[in-house]
């Protein structure tokens, strides 16, 4: 069993993040998404590892390298503009050759591993084995109609679902998905859809069985999502306090503390990490906060957010909360009269002023 993981796409939801950075390389708990998906694959047993990246852009290569700190081996398949999953399925056939494969999308993330479809998978003798996941929002997935026990159409993205459930992005497929993504024609917004490809089976007399993912699943398209998965990540984690704090803190419930960051005179209440070198102040950091590595944050409160590295938060009146920080942000304190804020913010940035 091979593994093809995905890391192009243009993250068009997550802007202004995605300008300068690759939505897969945006760290959950401190570490890039992508890496959970290596992690998985790993897990999984699998050793051969395709990943396809964008044409332009050699970050992903730059993180992953050859795999190995995974134990994987990883070969990169560059992708010549974001055509659809299936396209991406349909130019990875030479690396996959005529082995059974798991197609994960890597935004995607899921607690428990993988292994137990892989299991089933083999054990019903599928053509094709997708994991379903109940959303409150079928309407922006590929969404399955089931009768029985039984998927019997795909649809993607449909105005009126069929049923709660999401096809989630971790797909386990024979080589018969090569000859759907050969027989497919793009979809309205220009893409060979994966969706397409899974009805192509299901019209063709191909085995398309599913697992339900009971856990939980996210796919991180958007920045709610991002804050979401980063909560769960973070309640999953245990603490360790690898770092300095000071006697005048209070750090409650499960919060990592990595080398080198430093906890001043402040209350930390995870579950929370805080990343190396970084040093809180005069502050109080709260649940489901990730604060990464370089960062300064005085005499202010941060909750229930995702902030990069080297950012610096000083002497903020205000609790910053459900807020998502890139690198080297600074929101501080503005001197001086009139009592104005005052902005540099680059192209399509969010403020929300309460
Ligand atoms: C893609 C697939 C969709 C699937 C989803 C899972 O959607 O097209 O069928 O349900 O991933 O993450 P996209 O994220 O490209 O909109």
């Amino acid at each position: 069993m091979k593994a093809l993981i995905t890391s192009g796409g243009r993250g068009t939801r997550l802007r202004p993040l995605t300008h300068t950075q690759n939505k897969h390389l945006i760290p959950i708990a401190n570490k890039p998404i992508l890496f959970y998906a290596l992690e998985t694959v790993a897990a999984a047993g699998i050793k051969e590892v395709g990943i396809v990246t964008n044409q332009e852009g050699t970050e992903v290569q730059e993180a992953i390298g050859d795999g190995s700190d995974w134990g994987l081996s990883v070969t990169y398949i560059p992708q010549e503009a974001p055509l659809g999953l299936a396209h991406v399925v349909k130019i990875s056939k030479d690396f996959i050759q005529d082995e059974p494969f798991v197609f994960y999308l890597g935004d995607n993330m899921v607690v428990g591993g993988i292994k137990k479809f892989i299991r089933a998978f083999e054990k019903a003798n599928s053509n094709c084995h997708l994991t379903l996941a109940k959303v409150k929002d079928p309407e922006r997935f590929g969404v399955p109609e089931i009768k029985g026990n039984r998927i019997v159409r795909i649809e993607e993205k449909p105005a009126v679902p069929k049923s709660e459930y999401a096809v989630a992005g971790i797909y386990i497929y024979d080589s018969s998905i090569f000859e759907a993504v050969e027989n497919i024609k793009p979809s309205a917004r220009g893409e060979l859809e994966i969706s397409d490809a899974h009805q192509y089976l299901l019209e063709h007399g191909y085995t398309v069985t599913y697992s339900e993912i009971t856990g939980w699943w996210k796919d991180t398209g958007k920045p709610i999502d991002l804050l979401e998965a980063n909560r769960l990540v973070l309640e999953n984690m245990k603490g360790k306090a690898d770092g300095f704090v000071d006697h005048r803190s209070h750090v409650a419930g499960n919060v990592v503390i990595e080398k080198g960051a430093k906890i001043v005179n402040s209350h930390i209440r995870g579950p929370a990490i805080i990343g190396r070198r970084t040093v809180i102040e005069n502050s109080f950091v709260g649940p489901f906060t990730s604060i990464h590595d370089d960062c300064v944050v005085r005499n202010s409160e941060v909750e229930f957010s995702i902030v990069m590295s080297k950012c610096q938060i000083i002497d903020v009146g205000i609790r910053i909360e459900g807020s998502i920080l890139g690198h080297d942000v600074q929101v501080i304190h503005a001197e001086g009269m009139p009592r104005t804020h005052r902005f540099m913010i680059g192209d399509q940035s969010i403020v929300e002023i309460a």
